[in-house]
């Protein structure tokens, strides 16, 4: 299990984008995720299964440790 304390302090990059509050404004929602997808979604990017460039290369930067932190933080903002 992640760190959700760790994935706040981590979160700060993402929520540039990704609207902390869960709206979506052509960026999609990734608050209140079950912990897996969330998890699949992340390594998909980071192994290049998914296709988004941006995505690729913040999931690329990202431990093991460091997305399960993610995952915890963000599935627990509603
Ligand atoms: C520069 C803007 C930007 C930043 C910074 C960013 N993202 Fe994203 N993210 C996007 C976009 C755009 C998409 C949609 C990509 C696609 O169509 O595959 C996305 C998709 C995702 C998805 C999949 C959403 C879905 O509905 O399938 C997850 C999970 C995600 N991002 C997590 C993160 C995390 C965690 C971070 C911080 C480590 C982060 N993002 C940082 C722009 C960003």
């Amino acid at each position: 299990m992640g760190d959700p304390a760790y994935g706040e302090y981590l979160s700060s990059e993402c929520v540039t984008c990704h609207q902390a509050d869960g709206s979506d404004k052509g960026i999609p929602s990734i608050t209140g995720w079950p912990v897996e997808d969330f998890v699949r979604a992340m390594h998909a990017y980071k192994q290049k299964l998914r296709p988004h460039p941006v995505m690729q290369m913040m999931a690329g930067r990202l431990s093991d440790e460091e997305i399960a932190a993610l995952a915890a933080y963000f599935n627990g903002v509603r």
